[in-house]
């Protein structure tokens, strides 16, 4: 079969390596298309893919349409809403995840950008510590455990909220379940935001919770951009001088916020969360076995569009 590794954000060399050996060692062709710059570019390359993996890669209606032989996409991370899962069902095409490959990734960035934040992004300024504050953890899922057990090593208090777990799930993940959403926020220091992006979740996140958030209160987001209500970010910010956004998806309005907040606000310049060698061979290797097991037995484990 041919498979299209398609990755706007490249992997790194040894995980490109090590996709290329799975999948050519199980009889298969690879294709690559790194840094591409513009989606005329993703949409031309999909001609002949038969499989596709991709990052951040958007595989919208207009790729779909252009794959006729396109059977399975296996995104190598956690969050799908890149893909048009509606267009690619009505194909049937198989769309699948890589889940907790790239977690601890990402959870090493999520304690990093409270560090640097709570040190006045590393400028001599009097910075504060982050021992002895309280974490809320939304989302305790693969990303947010690993952050949960983090920040306990590094001495503080724990809590956390999660839709599909249970108080007692919680508490076996190690961290203390908050009542809502409302409690997670106005009782934690740092909020680290871990939910996905859907219909449901986007700009969720706004004025009311960050504003509530106790005096000196950070909120942290490695989940995505399109989850935070903007405005009411910007608002919040300007009503509670003491409050801080660190982010590792850049918002739309990030100029204005920089601007306006200074070193209150810090945005990645690229989504980086995932971008450590560790995470890209662990996605991308697994999204390799995936692709090759699905051809070889049919197995659908990790589809998300059953
Ligand atoms: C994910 O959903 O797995 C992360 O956001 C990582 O995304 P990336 O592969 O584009 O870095």
């Amino acid at each position: 079969m041919k498979v299209l590794l398609a990755t706007q954000k490249p992997f790194a060399a040894a995980a490109v390596a090590g996709i290329r050996n799975i999948l050519e060692g199980a009889g298969h062709e690879v294709a690559l298309l790194e840094k591409y710059a513009a989606q005329e570019d993703l949409v031309a390359a999909v001609a002949d893919a038969e499989a596709m993996i991709i990052r951040s890669d958007k595989v919208d209606a207009a790729v779909i349409a252009a794959a006729p032989k396109l059977r399975i996409v296996v995104r190598a991370g956690a969050g799908y809403d890149n893909v048009d899962l509606a267009a690619a069902t009505a194909r049937g095409i198989v769309v699948m995840n890589t889940p907790g490959q790239n977690s601890n990734a990402v959870a090493e960035l999520a304690i990093a950008m409270m560090i640097y934040m709570a040190r006045t992004q590393f400028t001599p300024a009097t910075g504060s510590e982050i021992q002895g504050k309280t974490l809320g953890i939304q989302a305790f899922g693969n990303v947010g455990r690993l952050v949960g057990a983090k920040a306990k090593a590094l001495g503080m208090t724990v809590k956390a909220i999660d839709p599909f777990l249970s108080e007692d799930q919680i508490r076996a993940g190690g961290a203390e379940p908050a009542s809502d959403l409302k409690d997670l926020y106005a009782t934690s220091d740092y909020v680290s935001i871990h939910i996905p992006a859907t219909p449901q979740t986007v700009g969720s996140i706004g004025y009311d919770l960050i504003a509530s958030m106790p005096k000196g209160a950070t909120l942290v987001n490695t989940a995505r951009k399109e989850v935070i209500d903007e405005a009411g970010l910007e608002k919040a910010l300007e009503d509670r001088p003491d409050l801080k956004y660190a982010t590792d998806v850049a918002p739309d309005n990030l100029a204005v916020l920089k601007e306006k907040f200074g070193l209150r606000v810090f945005a990645t310049p690229k989504k980086m969360g995932a971008q450590s060698a560790e995470a890209n061979i662990n996605a991308g290797l697994a999204a390799a076995r995936q692709i090759c097991d699905y051809f070889a037995t049919g197995n659908t484990r990790f589809q998300v569009n059953k």
